[in-house]
Protein backbone atom coordinates (compact mmCIF):
# COMPACT_ATOMS: atom_id res chain seq x y z
CA UNK A 1 0.00 0.00 0.00
CA UNK A 2 1.04 3.32 -0.61
CA UNK A 3 0.06 5.87 2.15
CA UNK A 4 -0.40 9.56 0.90
CA UNK A 5 -0.19 12.39 3.68
CA UNK A 6 -1.21 16.04 2.46
CA UNK A 7 -2.92 14.31 -0.51
CA UNK A 8 -5.05 17.50 -0.80
CA UNK A 9 -1.99 19.94 -1.69
CA UNK A 10 -0.95 20.79 -4.44
CA UNK A 11 1.77 17.80 -4.76
CA UNK A 12 -0.70 15.13 -3.09
CA UNK A 13 -3.35 15.55 -5.50
CA UNK A 14 -1.38 15.87 -8.89
CA UNK A 15 1.16 12.30 -7.43
CA UNK A 16 -2.56 10.45 -6.37
CA UNK A 17 -3.67 10.89 -9.78
CA UNK A 18 -0.34 9.99 -10.98
CA UNK A 19 -0.76 6.95 -9.03
CA UNK A 20 -4.18 5.88 -10.15
CA UNK A 21 -4.22 6.88 -13.45
CA UNK A 22 -0.16 5.69 -14.99
CA UNK A 23 0.42 2.71 -13.88
CA UNK A 24 -1.26 -1.09 -14.62
CA UNK A 25 -2.66 -2.11 -12.66
CA UNK A 26 -3.16 0.54 -10.63
CA UNK A 27 -0.96 0.49 -7.08
CA UNK A 28 -3.13 0.52 -4.30
CA UNK A 29 -3.31 3.84 -2.42
CA UNK A 30 -4.53 5.15 0.88
CA UNK A 31 -4.93 9.15 0.50
CA UNK A 32 -4.77 10.63 4.19
CA UNK A 33 -6.71 13.45 4.34
CA UNK A 34 -8.58 15.89 6.98
CA UNK A 35 -11.76 16.24 5.68
CA UNK A 36 -13.76 14.04 2.85
CA UNK A 37 -12.30 14.09 -0.65
CA UNK A 38 -14.12 12.14 -2.65
CA UNK A 39 -12.76 13.94 -5.73
CA UNK A 40 -9.42 12.56 -4.90
CA UNK A 41 -11.01 9.63 -6.50
CA UNK A 42 -9.18 6.78 -4.51
CA UNK A 43 -9.57 5.28 -0.72
CA UNK A 44 -9.00 8.00 1.48
CA UNK A 45 -8.95 7.94 5.58
CA UNK A 46 -9.27 10.97 8.04
CA UNK A 47 -6.24 11.24 10.14
CA UNK A 48 -4.11 14.62 11.17
CA UNK A 49 -0.75 15.36 12.08
CA UNK A 50 -1.57 17.06 15.16
CA UNK A 51 -2.60 13.83 15.98
CA UNK A 52 0.25 11.28 14.74
CA UNK A 53 -0.85 8.42 16.05
CA UNK A 54 -4.12 8.81 13.87
CA UNK A 55 -1.70 8.44 11.10
CA UNK A 56 0.86 5.56 12.70
CA UNK A 57 -2.60 3.67 13.03
CA UNK A 58 -2.78 3.69 9.13
CA UNK A 59 0.42 1.98 8.72
CA UNK A 60 1.14 -1.68 7.93
CA UNK A 61 4.42 -3.64 7.52
CA UNK A 62 5.85 -3.28 3.82
CA UNK A 63 3.87 0.25 3.24
CA UNK A 64 5.40 2.70 1.32
CA UNK A 65 4.73 6.40 2.95
CA UNK A 66 4.62 9.98 1.20
CA UNK A 67 5.12 12.09 4.11
CA UNK A 68 3.95 15.75 3.58
CA UNK A 69 2.08 18.45 5.06
CA UNK A 70 2.18 22.29 5.80
CA UNK A 71 4.23 24.50 7.68
CA UNK A 72 2.78 24.71 11.19
CA UNK A 73 4.67 25.73 14.45
CA UNK A 74 4.23 21.97 15.54
CA UNK A 75 5.18 20.29 12.27
CA UNK A 76 8.35 19.23 13.24
CA UNK A 77 7.62 17.66 16.29
CA UNK A 78 4.02 16.30 14.53
CA UNK A 79 6.58 14.82 11.49
CA UNK A 80 9.32 13.34 13.86
CA UNK A 81 6.29 11.17 15.24
CA UNK A 82 4.90 9.59 12.41
CA UNK A 83 8.25 8.52 11.46
CA UNK A 84 8.65 7.08 14.77
CA UNK A 85 5.21 5.35 13.81
CA UNK A 86 6.29 4.69 10.97
CA UNK A 87 9.34 3.24 11.52
CA UNK A 88 7.45 1.00 14.77
CA UNK A 89 5.04 -0.42 11.89
CA UNK A 90 7.56 -1.63 9.58
CA UNK A 91 7.39 0.77 7.11
CA UNK A 92 9.35 -0.11 3.98
CA UNK A 93 10.07 3.27 3.01
CA UNK A 94 9.21 6.97 3.34
CA UNK A 95 9.32 10.19 0.67
CA UNK A 96 9.46 12.96 2.29
CA UNK A 97 8.86 16.33 1.21
CA UNK A 98 11.53 19.00 2.56
CA UNK A 99 13.39 22.32 0.97
CA UNK A 100 16.25 23.42 -0.98
CA UNK A 101 18.90 24.18 1.83
CA UNK A 102 17.09 22.74 5.05
CA UNK A 103 19.40 22.56 8.08
CA UNK A 104 18.36 22.68 11.89
CA UNK A 105 18.48 25.99 13.27
CA UNK A 106 17.69 27.87 9.58
CA UNK A 107 14.76 30.28 9.22
CA UNK A 108 10.92 29.07 9.16
CA UNK A 109 10.27 26.44 6.74
CA UNK A 110 14.30 25.43 6.07
CA UNK A 111 14.92 24.80 9.94
CA UNK A 112 11.95 23.22 10.68
CA UNK A 113 12.54 20.42 7.66
CA UNK A 114 16.22 20.12 8.71
CA UNK A 115 15.31 19.19 11.90
CA UNK A 116 12.49 16.60 10.12
CA UNK A 117 15.28 15.40 7.66
CA UNK A 118 18.24 14.97 10.58
CA UNK A 119 15.27 12.73 12.48
CA UNK A 120 14.27 10.54 9.39
CA UNK A 121 17.96 10.09 8.11
CA UNK A 122 17.99 8.35 11.69
CA UNK A 123 15.23 6.33 11.55
CA UNK A 124 16.19 3.00 10.40
CA UNK A 125 13.53 3.70 7.60
CA UNK A 126 14.53 3.46 3.80
CA UNK A 127 14.64 7.30 2.68
CA UNK A 128 14.47 9.56 0.19
CA UNK A 129 14.20 13.16 0.94
CA UNK A 130 12.99 15.32 -1.56
CA UNK A 131 14.57 19.65 -1.44
CA UNK A 132 12.70 21.24 -3.92
CA UNK A 133 13.28 24.91 -4.95
CA UNK A 134 9.96 27.67 -4.81
CA UNK A 135 7.32 26.15 -6.65
CA UNK A 136 6.08 27.78 -9.66
CA UNK A 137 2.38 27.77 -8.53
CA UNK A 138 3.05 30.37 -5.99
CA UNK A 139 4.02 32.76 -8.45
CA UNK A 140 -0.08 33.45 -9.64
CA UNK A 141 -0.59 34.67 -5.98
CA UNK A 142 2.91 36.21 -5.83
CA UNK A 143 1.72 38.43 -8.56
CA UNK A 144 -1.66 38.90 -8.28
CA UNK A 145 -2.48 42.16 -9.68
CA UNK A 146 0.45 42.06 -11.65
CA UNK A 147 2.63 43.48 -8.83
CA UNK A 148 4.95 41.33 -6.55
CA UNK A 149 7.28 42.90 -3.75
CA UNK A 150 10.07 40.96 -2.60
CA UNK A 151 13.62 41.12 -1.21
CA UNK A 152 15.25 38.94 -3.32
CA UNK A 153 17.36 41.35 -5.43
CA UNK A 154 18.57 40.54 -8.31
CA UNK A 155 19.94 36.68 -7.86
CA UNK A 156 18.00 34.13 -9.77
CA UNK A 157 15.48 31.36 -8.20
CA UNK A 158 15.73 28.23 -9.86
CA UNK A 159 11.60 27.82 -9.39
CA UNK A 160 10.16 24.27 -9.81
CA UNK A 161 6.89 23.14 -11.23
CA UNK A 162 5.07 20.82 -8.24
CA UNK A 163 4.02 18.68 -10.75
CA UNK A 164 7.23 17.61 -11.16
CA UNK A 165 8.13 17.31 -7.29
CA UNK A 166 5.05 14.48 -7.29
CA UNK A 167 6.10 13.14 -10.91
CA UNK A 168 9.61 12.09 -8.99
CA UNK A 169 7.33 10.62 -6.16
CA UNK A 170 5.80 8.46 -8.01
CA UNK A 171 8.58 6.92 -9.88
CA UNK A 172 10.34 6.38 -6.18
CA UNK A 173 7.09 5.26 -4.69
CA UNK A 174 6.65 2.84 -7.50
CA UNK A 175 9.88 0.99 -8.01
CA UNK A 176 11.83 -1.18 -6.06
CA UNK A 177 12.91 0.67 -2.62
CA UNK A 178 16.88 1.85 -3.93
CA UNK A 179 19.27 3.26 -1.52
CA UNK A 180 19.03 6.17 0.74
CA UNK A 181 19.12 9.61 -0.93
CA UNK A 182 17.97 13.20 -1.23
CA UNK A 183 17.13 14.50 -4.04
CA UNK A 184 17.59 18.41 -4.82
CA UNK A 185 14.25 19.30 -7.44
CA UNK A 186 14.56 22.12 -9.33
CA UNK A 187 12.78 23.58 -12.90
CA UNK A 188 15.11 23.57 -15.88
CA UNK A 189 16.57 27.38 -14.93
CA UNK A 190 17.19 29.86 -12.62
CA UNK A 191 15.81 33.23 -13.03
CA UNK A 192 15.51 36.61 -11.29
CA UNK A 193 12.29 37.90 -10.32
CA UNK A 194 12.64 40.95 -12.68
CA UNK A 195 13.21 38.55 -15.69
CA UNK A 196 10.34 36.45 -14.23
CA UNK A 197 8.06 39.26 -14.47
CA UNK A 198 9.28 40.00 -18.34
CA UNK A 199 8.15 36.38 -18.72
CA UNK A 200 4.72 36.77 -17.77
CA UNK A 201 4.59 39.79 -19.57
CA UNK A 202 5.15 38.40 -22.69
CA UNK A 203 3.51 35.04 -22.13
CA UNK A 204 0.40 36.83 -20.51
CA UNK A 205 0.54 39.88 -22.92
CA UNK A 206 -0.15 42.51 -19.96
CA UNK A 207 2.08 44.14 -17.94
CA UNK A 208 3.72 42.13 -14.77
CA UNK A 209 6.51 43.76 -12.23
CA UNK A 210 8.47 42.99 -9.61
CA UNK A 211 9.39 45.58 -6.77
CA UNK A 212 12.61 44.49 -4.98
CA UNK A 213 12.36 46.01 -1.36
CA UNK A 214 15.11 45.89 1.73
CA UNK A 215 14.33 43.65 3.88
CA UNK A 216 13.34 46.26 6.64
CA UNK A 217 10.64 47.78 3.92
CA UNK A 218 9.74 44.37 2.71
CA UNK A 219 8.96 43.58 6.54
CA UNK A 220 7.20 46.57 6.90
CA UNK A 221 5.12 45.80 3.68
CA UNK A 222 4.20 42.01 4.68
CA UNK A 223 2.96 43.64 8.01
CA UNK A 224 0.68 46.34 6.21
CA UNK A 225 -1.26 43.56 4.90
CA UNK A 226 -1.42 41.42 7.84
CA UNK A 227 1.29 39.07 8.33
CA UNK A 228 2.32 38.99 12.35
CA UNK A 229 5.67 40.70 13.72
CA UNK A 230 8.19 38.44 13.81
CA UNK A 231 7.07 35.87 11.04
CA UNK A 232 6.87 39.05 8.44
CA UNK A 233 10.71 39.89 9.46
CA UNK A 234 11.47 36.30 9.50
CA UNK A 235 9.84 35.67 5.99
CA UNK A 236 11.57 39.25 4.40
CA UNK A 237 15.12 37.75 5.93
CA UNK A 238 14.36 34.18 4.26
CA UNK A 239 13.51 35.79 1.00
CA UNK A 240 17.08 38.10 1.16
CA UNK A 241 18.87 34.78 1.91
CA UNK A 242 17.50 32.62 -1.47
CA UNK A 243 17.90 35.09 -3.59
CA UNK A 244 21.82 35.47 -2.73
CA UNK A 245 22.61 32.61 -5.03
CA UNK A 246 21.98 29.97 -3.14
CA UNK A 247 18.99 29.32 -5.05
CA UNK A 248 20.65 30.37 -8.91
CA UNK A 249 22.06 26.44 -9.87
CA UNK A 250 19.20 23.95 -11.27
CA UNK A 251 19.86 20.32 -11.20
CA UNK A 252 19.01 17.43 -13.13
CA UNK A 253 17.43 15.44 -10.44
CA UNK A 254 14.17 15.42 -12.19
CA UNK A 255 15.49 13.88 -15.39
CA UNK A 256 17.36 11.46 -13.83
CA UNK A 257 14.31 10.59 -11.09
CA UNK A 258 11.71 10.45 -14.07
CA UNK A 259 13.69 10.21 -17.41
CA UNK A 260 12.17 13.63 -18.47
CA UNK A 261 12.60 17.18 -18.18
CA UNK A 262 11.16 19.12 -15.61
CA UNK A 263 8.96 21.90 -16.83
CA UNK A 264 9.90 25.36 -17.78
CA UNK A 265 8.62 28.64 -16.44
CA UNK A 266 7.04 29.47 -19.94
CA UNK A 267 5.35 25.92 -20.58
CA UNK A 268 3.70 26.80 -16.72
CA UNK A 269 2.45 30.04 -17.97
CA UNK A 270 1.04 28.57 -20.70
CA UNK A 271 -1.02 25.89 -19.33
CA UNK A 272 -2.50 28.58 -16.21
CA UNK A 273 -3.23 31.87 -18.08
CA UNK A 274 -6.11 31.84 -16.48
CA UNK A 275 -4.73 31.66 -12.51
CA UNK A 276 -3.52 35.00 -13.66
CA UNK A 277 -6.80 36.25 -14.23
N1 LIG B 1 5.55 26.39 -1.70
C1 LIG B 1 6.85 26.36 -1.92
O1 LIG B 1 7.39 27.16 -2.68
C2 LIG B 1 7.69 25.31 -1.27
C3 LIG B 1 9.05 25.22 -1.60
C4 LIG B 1 9.82 24.19 -1.05
C5 LIG B 1 9.23 23.30 -0.16
N2 LIG B 1 7.91 23.43 0.15
C6 LIG B 1 7.32 22.45 1.08
O2 LIG B 1 6.26 21.77 0.43
C7 LIG B 1 5.35 21.30 1.42
C8 LIG B 1 3.94 21.66 1.04
O3 LIG B 1 3.62 21.04 -0.17
P1 LIG B 1 2.21 21.19 -0.90
O4 LIG B 1 2.41 22.05 -2.07
O5 LIG B 1 1.64 19.87 -1.13
O6 LIG B 1 1.38 22.02 0.17
P2 LIG B 1 -0.15 22.46 0.16
O7 LIG B 1 -0.70 22.55 -1.21
O8 LIG B 1 -0.24 23.61 1.07
O9 LIG B 1 -0.84 21.18 0.83
C9 LIG B 1 -0.59 20.81 2.15
C10 LIG B 1 -1.28 19.49 2.39
O10 LIG B 1 -0.98 19.08 3.71
C11 LIG B 1 -2.21 18.86 4.39
N3 LIG B 1 -2.07 19.18 5.81
C12 LIG B 1 -1.72 20.38 6.34
N4 LIG B 1 -1.70 20.29 7.68
C13 LIG B 1 -2.05 19.01 7.99
C14 LIG B 1 -2.22 18.30 9.20
N5 LIG B 1 -2.05 18.86 10.39
N6 LIG B 1 -2.57 16.98 9.12
C15 LIG B 1 -2.79 16.38 7.93
N7 LIG B 1 -2.64 17.00 6.74
C16 LIG B 1 -2.28 18.31 6.79
C17 LIG B 1 -3.22 19.78 3.71
O11 LIG B 1 -4.51 19.32 4.00
P3 LIG B 1 -5.81 20.30 3.95
O12 LIG B 1 -6.30 20.25 2.52
O13 LIG B 1 -6.74 19.67 4.91
O14 LIG B 1 -5.35 21.67 4.36
C18 LIG B 1 -2.81 19.58 2.27
O15 LIG B 1 -3.28 18.35 1.78
C19 LIG B 1 5.77 21.96 2.74
O16 LIG B 1 6.51 21.04 3.49
C20 LIG B 1 6.67 23.10 2.28
O17 LIG B 1 7.62 23.48 3.24
C21 LIG B 1 7.13 24.40 -0.38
Amino acid sequence: MIVVTGATGVIGRTLVGLLRGGRRPPPEVLAVVRRPAGDLGCPYTLADFERPESIGALLSPGDRLFLNSALWPGFADAHRAVIDLAARAGVAQIVAVSVRGAAPGGRLGTGMHGVVDAHLRRSGVPWTILQPSGFLQNLPHDFRDGVMHGSYGPGPVSYVDARDIAEVAASLLTRQVGPDAEHVLTGPQALSHDRIAEELTRELGRPFRYVDLPVPEMTAHLERQGTPHPLAADLAALMAETGDGRWSTTTTAVQEVTGRPPRSLSAFLREHRESFA
